[in-house]
């Protein structure tokens, strides 16, 4: 497997145990091969292997540089792609990490992608909500003259700080939104003052999060919801994946089904 890292923030780099800065190549080098005056940097020149027996081509904040030099050259889009192609009968998969925000890289991700997987936390939601993001979709779709699959959604950091618990366990153990959808509307004993101010506020806090969770799903064929689990942390520290540092975790268990739903996918 093999993991590229087209964002400048690095976090993928980082979370396989790779400093950026140590790196001293990276996607950069490959992204500026396409710009005239550059030296040729093949994906296979900059691939590395990790600790966790994962191949990474690895990214820094150089990334950041390339991005103004690609608006100028007419087949901007396709960079990521031609540069994977020699590589597709190399690896089973190759996971593309693009940054948050719409760019260049972004793009290249989308282009060179046979499947789509969206992250998202609630956070991010309660900002912008995925309307604008099909918006986009729709765009690069028209741009680029490839059709695109957005297949799975995957929420995570689902209930952190325990605003969601009571409703948490059911939805991870069925994954059934409508019976947890329904135990929203149940009716609750009769509360004392400040367990009615507590219980309003989880209620809105569950109606936004319920609210979420419906209009992501008429968009997306596939939504996990993964819990809050600190184990992540843990994981970022060791530089290494989940599943190699607390499988049986929460959210180890949630990525370990995710995981085995995208194998499937061909
Ligand atoms: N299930 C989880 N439990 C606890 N913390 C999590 C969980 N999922 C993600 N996080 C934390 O949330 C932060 C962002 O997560 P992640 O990298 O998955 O999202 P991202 O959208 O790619 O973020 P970024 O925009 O920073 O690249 C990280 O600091 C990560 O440690
Ligand atoms: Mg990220």
């Amino acid at each position: 497997m093999l993991v590229v890292d087209c964002d400048p923030q690095a976090n993928a780099t980082a979370g396989l145990g790779v400093s950026p800065e140590s790196a001293q190549k990276n996607m950069y080098d490959v992204f500026m091969s396409r710009v005239e005056g550059f030296p040729q940097v093949k994906i296979s020149d900059i691939i590395m292997s990790t600790q966790a027996g994962i191949d990474l081509a690895p990214s820094s904040l150089d990334l950041v540089g390339a991005e103004p030099y690609l608006y100028g050259i007419a087949s901007r889009a396709e960079v990521l792609r031609d540069a994977l192609l020699p590589l597709r009968q190399t690896y089973d998969f190759i996971l593309i990490d693009t940054p948050p925000s719409m760019g260049q890289f972004v793009i290249n991700g989308l282009f060179a992608a046979d499947h789509i997987i969206v992250t998202l936390d609630s956070g991010s939601f309660a900002l912008y909500g995925v309307g604008p993001l099909f918006t986009i979709f729709e765009d690069v779709k028209q741009d680029l003259g490839k059709d695109l699959h957005v297949d799975m959604a995957i929420i995570s950091r689902w209930g952190e700080g325990g605003e969601i618990s009571g409703s948490e366990p059911e939805i991870q153990k069925t994954g059934d939104l409508v019976s947890w959808l329904r135990s929203l509307l149940a009716p609750r004993h009769a509360p004392t003052e400040k367990e009615k101010i507590a219980e309003e506020e989880r209620a809105m806090e569950h109606e936004r999060l319920a609210g979420m969770l419906v209009e992501i799903g008429k968009k997306f064929p596939d939504v996990h919801t993964v819990p809050y689990s600190p184990e992540i942390y843990e994981a970022q520290k060791r530089g290494m994946p989940i599943s190699h540092v607390a499988p049986e975790s929460s959210a180890g268990c949630v990525y370990k089904s995710i995981a085995d739903e995208v194998m499937r996918w061909t």
